[in-house]
């Protein structure tokens, strides 16, 4: 029989000139050397095997590859601003990008807050466990911590805890407070926003995304009570979805207000009848808020005996999809322009 490495060779040379590479697999002369195995003296059968055996699995890649990029590829150009399949259509100009859904209601209900006098500010985008725990009166080892899923770094603070990726923007409490407390000397309220990006390490559905945007607000002067909070959120929400809703109080835990409320609103679309919106509630449930706890006041220096103040916390992407009814938060950051354009 021919030298194996000369079968290989003609092989090899073969595969290249076979219109249906597949074809090369039926060789004759692959059968001859597998028959030809039995026949081997029993010193060289092994290897004898082993060689031809290297060279069918050789010849099957080659076929797996040359099967593969045979398949039609669809074209895929990420920075065209059109469908690529279905050619320019509904161009969209390149001097002519449009403003992100979220960016520009962002921009809308700043403007709300600071018609009704609250000062706008933004959050960041590392953190250290002090603003994100202990200055809201979460101490080591409180339970509430886990509640967070909170995106830890392998940086480390000062303290040598990780530095993390804000899961709310309550971390900007103490910040502003500090910041704002000269106001209180002048009989000033402390009134602040801050509308900013967070994360959590959650699992991802139409309702939940790792990143997010909330709407953080705090209000410190002297008597401020709980009327003044649900009647500022209240305005807020009618100015933004323009039109009356009513309002629903419960009772809920936070560690940095106390007491600490879960606020609904009457589900703009069906006006509390039952849609798919509200998930046939009537109600939605929108925002965390309550009266600003008094270590947390202490935590920045205010005397929370003299003062005392209200804080929320909004999630910014679903007050956007019920005023748009969107069904899932992921076409936010999905970079998909069908959704991006409708706005
Ligand atoms: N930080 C809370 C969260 O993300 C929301 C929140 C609740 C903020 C109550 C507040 C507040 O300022 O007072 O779940």
């Amino acid at each position: 029989m021919k030298d194996i490495a000369d079968i290989r060779e003609t092989l090899l040379q073969r595969f290249d000139t076979l219109e249906t590479k597949s074809d090369i697999l039926k060789a004759p002369e692959l059968k001859v050397m597998f028959n030809a195995i039995k026949d081997q003296s029993v010193e060289e059968r092994a290897a004898f095997g082993h060689a031809v055996n290297q060279i069918r699995v050789e010849l099957q890649a080659k076929v797996a590859s040359a099967e593969a990029a045979d398949e039609v590829i669809e074209p895929l150009d990420v920075t065209a601003p059109w469908d690529v399949n279905t050619g320019p259509i509904a161009l969209l100009s390149t001097e002519d990008g449009s403003i992100h859904p979220l960016m520009r209601e962002i921009t809308v209900l700043g403007d709300i807050f600071e018609r009704m006098g609250f000062a706008i500010e933004g959050s960041r985008e590392i953190d250290d466990q002090y603003h994100m725990f202990e200055s809201l009166n979460f101490p080591k080892g409180h339970p509430a911590r886990d509640d967070y899923d909170t995106f830890m770094t392998v940086e480390t603070d000062k303290d040598g805890e990780p530095l993390i990726a804000p899961a709310h923007t309550s971390t900007m409490q103490n910040r502003m407070l500090k910041k704002y407390k000269a106001n209180l000397v002048a009989d000033e309220p402390i009134a602040v926003v801050v509308p900013d990006r967070v994360f959590r390490n959650e699992d991802l559905d139409a309702r939940h995304e790792h990143t997010f945007y909330q709407v953080e607000g705090v209000y410190v002067a002297k008597n401020v009570h709980a009327g003044m909070l649900i009647a500022t959120l209240k305005e807020f929400l009618q100015a933004y979805y323009a039109k009356e809703l009513d309002v629903r109080v419960n009772p809920f835990y936070f560690p940095f207000t106390e007491p600490s409320f879960e606020f609904a609103l009457s589900c703009p679309f069906c006006d509390k009848k039952g849609c798919g919106i509200c998930g046939y509630e009537g109600w939605i449930e929108l925002l965390g808020c309550g009266m600003i706890h008094p270590n947390v006041l202490k935590a920045a220096d205010i005397d929370p005996t003299v003062y005392t103040g209200f804080a929320f916390g909004c999630g910014i992407d679903r007050l956007v999809m019920m005023k748009y009814g969107i069904e899932d938060v992921r076409h936010f950051h999905s970079g998909k322009l069908d959704f991006l354009r409708q706005f």
